[in-house]
């Protein structure tokens, strides 16, 4: 089967009540992960590039790698996602390089860190929805910016700040009556990377109750969750036993998430928790065999590492079971759908 539009997940998921997690790749390891992890579990599959990424693995080895992982898996429905997209220009790049689904993240200026105006974020977001709709691709926004710029990405808000940069749930519905996104990612305290909470997170500081608002004013829209790896204490103690040093920290927690999804989220991105189950894994590797020097002897548990907490995501969030219930529309199908 062909890369599916996003839309149709997201659809699916909201009929059947579940999430479907969105996962960051930037090698071949990582897509085979995802893989072996969805065909255990019969699950639906959104895989996601940053432009970090895009630029790391180059745009075309990652798209060859998307369609090979398609080919391999025919019955496994796989969305090809376009994590926050900086410009329209980016979007429109990586719909011309096959993606299948684009995040227009205007809640950003262009720079990636200054947070935008209302106004420059709809006018953005319209620019891309007029094209990927017509195209038939997806479209994810996002209002609101999260907290931290660890990884590169982010208005570095400290907690304080970002809890004054929350979604608004009123402009949560204007901003989707204006710009017709498919996908609304929304503010609620969290941040991306490792360190997003120094105690297990309470009401105070991850605001889950932003999330059951915007629901409530908005039933019909797919709400997307980021930063939202739960930085679990047994992958952060393979590394620290391994050589690693990383202090006590904290994610969001599961069942947090699994509130979410009762309450409108539809897509949930998780990148750093497959970047410390990969680091263990390596860890682990080098300081048992100090000796080793093949890459297949470190990669493959890596692999491995990746695709359990990849499993159990799926199976947490719900969309374990429904890989091959979806019924499929292709891109062509969609752009018919938004235009008829
Ligand atoms: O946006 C956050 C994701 O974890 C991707 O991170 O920009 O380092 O590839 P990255
Ligand atoms: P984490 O850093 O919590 O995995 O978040 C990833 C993300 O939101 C990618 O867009
Ligand atoms: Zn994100």
């Amino acid at each position: 089967m062909p890369l599916v539009p996003m839309r149709i997940l997201l659809d699916h998921a909201a009929e059947h009540d579940y999430g479907v997690g969105a996962f960051n790749v930037n090698n071949m390891e990582q897509i085979q992960a995802i893989m072996m992890a969805a065909v255990e579990t019969n699950s639906p599959v959104i895989v996601q590039a940053s432009r970090g990424a895009r630029s790391y693995s180059n745009d075309n080895y990652l798209r060859h790698l998307m369609i090979a992982a398609a080919e391999l898996n025919p019955q496994i429905p796989i969305v090809m996602h376009q994590d926050h997209g900086n410009s329209p220009a980016t979007c429109f790049s990586a719909i011309e390089q096959g993606f299948t689904s684009v995040m227009m993240d205007g809640s950003l200026e262009e720079d990636g860190k200054t947070p935008a105006s209302y106004e420059y974020n709809v006018d953005v977001t319209q620019q891309v929805v007029k094209k990927a709709h017509a195209l038939g691709v997806t479209v994810e926004a996002e209002l609101g910016c999260l907290g931290g710029i660890e990884d590169g990405h982010g208005a570095g808000l400290s907690g304080e700040e970002a809890l004054a940069h929350l979604t608004d749930p009123d402009e949560a519905g204007e901003f989707v009556a204006a710009t017709d996104c498919d996908a609304l990612a929304v503010a609620i305290g969290t941040s991306h990377g490792a360190y997003k909470f120094k105690k297990k997170p309470t009401g105070d500081v991850l605001k889950m109750g932003v999330i059951e608002k915007i629901h409530e004013k908005l039933p019909n829209c797919h709400l997307v969750m980021h930063g939202s790896s739960s930085v679990p204490k047994e992958l952060i103690d393979i590394i620290n036993e391994y050589g690693g040093e990383m202090p006590e920290t904290y994610g969001v927690p599961v069942e947090q998430i699994q509130r979410g999804i009762k309450h409108g989220v539809r897509k949930i991105n998780v990148d750093t928790d497959n970047r410390l189950a990969i680091t263990g894994a390596i860890r682990k590797v080098f300081s048992e065999h100090p000796d080793a020097f093949d890459p297949r002897k470190y990669l493959k548990p890596a692999r491995e590492a990746m695709a359990e907490v990849v499993k159990a995501r799926m199976i947490a969030f719900g969309q374990a079971g429904w890989a091959d219930k979806i019924e499929i529309h292709t891109l062509e199908d969609m752009a018919r759908r938004y235009h008829g």
